[in-house]
């Protein structure tokens, strides 16, 4: 079996320098890849901006004519798609529920924009037989009023397409890397690969606690294995509308599904020092820029501080909205938070740090959040705005755990030759 991969939402490529281990751009702009796996399509569309700045870095780093598509996924012919081992993609947490089509009565319909739809599509196209999807933590227990459903519908269809997976929730920064950001990560396996064959044979409790892609990478304390739910979604519920009308389920931040059934069990890490912000911060000093004038310095005081502020809701109740105080700056000897798309905006979410040369505040550098989700360094610096940057991060992944996931891959399809 060839190392072959699609990226899709490939963004600025986090899944490809993690699985190819990229520290380096070399002079001509390109990343210097390591292998082993061969990028053979990606693609990437911004919907919301005329200029296409993760695609043109994606493409600046991975020059390939014809292999980077930079259209919306929706529009691409699946069947054209070349063949490859594994699909990779990180993709938002939307609505997935399904109806059933008016015009044809066994037709099912989920609603339009939602790039599930598009993933599964592929799914059904290609027969991929490995796929890693990493998501926000969330989508497990969205929506609020039906938890667990969107996630029900995701498995469902990855059971009707032939896959089992396995799933986990990680922090990155309990496993030893810059940033304490969560979000979930789901490798499926077809039907057809000797991986589904040898899971098959193994308890769900085996492969959550040592036999699972996540176990070896992402070691757990041990857990009483009565507190393993058991969810059946394929008897219970005749057909998808019925898993989007009515499942519900208390899912976990680790499980398993095979067959017609999921099981889940909550964990715990067992954790690693991570790397700290002071350990990712420039230390010779950075351009004026990034320093806090007076009247920003007021500003994020009022931002971090506590406050209640009275609002209203979209039916005209106020009630008030309060917020705890954050601490004034965030400390060199701990991670970084979760970075979001605003980082650099002045917001109550953008670090700030005292930097350490001239012990004053200011904000991060493009570079130290490219290393807090350890990219190299530059990565963005591809022709986009400054602000730009900082949004490309937050979109991003943390690449060290893509890698570690990429070990146990490279050894998984190494087995099925
Ligand atoms: C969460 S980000 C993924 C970031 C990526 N993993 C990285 O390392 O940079 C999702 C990406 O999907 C892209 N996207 C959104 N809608 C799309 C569509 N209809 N077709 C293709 N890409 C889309 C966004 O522009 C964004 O870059």
């Amino acid at each position: 079996m060839k190392k072959t991969v699609i990226e899709l939402f490939a963004g600025v490529g986090g899944f490809r320098v993690g699985l190819n281990n990229i520290t380096t751009i070399g002079e001509d702009g390109r990343a210097i890849e390591k292998g082993p796996w061969k990028f053979v399509w990606a693609n990437q569309w911004e919907p919301s901006t005329k200029t296409q700045h993760a695609f043109d870095c994606y493409n600046m780093r991975f020059p390939h004519a014809v292999d980077n598509s930079n259209i919306d996924i929706s529009k691409v012919d699946k069947a054209s798609i070349p063949d490859h081992t594994l699909l990779t993609g990180g993709f938002p947490c939307q609505d997935y529920s399904v109806a059933h089509t008016l015009s044809h009565s066994h037709g099912i319909e989920g609603k339009k924009g939602v790039l599930w739809w598009q993933i599964n599509e592929i799914l059904q196209v290609k027969r991929p037989p490995f796929v890693l999807l990493e998501n926000v933590d969330r989508l497990v227990k969205s929506p609020a009023r039906q938890r667990g459903r969107d996630f029900g519908i995701m498995l469902r269809c990855l059971s009707e397409a032939g896959y089992a997976m396995e799933w986990r929730i990680i922090n990155a920064a309990d496993y030893g890397h810059p940033q304490r950001r969560r979000r979930i990560y789901i490798f499926a396996f077809h039907n057809s690969t000797k991986h589904y064959k040898e899971m098959a044979t193994l308890t769900p409790a085996q492969i959550i606690s040592k036999k699972g892609v996540f176990a070896k990478e992402f070691p757990i304390e041990s857990f009483d294995e009565n507190k393993i739910k058991v969810f059946d979604f394929v008897e219970k519920y005749g057909d998808l509308v019925e898993v989007s009308d009515k499942f519900k389920a208390e899912f976990e931040n680790a499980g398993f599904m095979i067959g017609n059934k999921v099981y889940t069990v909550k964990t715990k890490p067992i954790e690693e020092a991570p790397i700290t912000l002071g350990q990712i911060a420039e230390k010779d000093g950075v351009d004026a820029h990034y320093f806090l004038n007076e009247n920003q310095r007021k500003k994020y005081e009022y931002l971090r501080g506590s406050k209640k502020i009275p609002r209203k809701d979209k039916n005209g109740f106020e009630y008030m909205y309060s917020e705890g105080a954050m601490s004034p700056y965030d400390e060199l000897s701990l991670p970084a938070r979760t970075m979001l798309t605003s980082e650099g905006t002045t917001n109550r979410s953008t670090h700030i740090i005292k930097d350490p040369k001239e012990g004053k505040l200011r904000i991060l550098t493009p570079v130290e959040c490219e290393r807090i989700n350890q990219f190299p360094d530059n990565w963005t610096n591809s022709g986009m705005p400054e602000k730009r940057r900082y949004f490309m991060m937050g979109n991003a992944l943390v690449c060290g755990i893509i890698k570690k996931i990429g070990n146990q891959l490279k050894k998984i399809i190494e087995k099925e030759d």
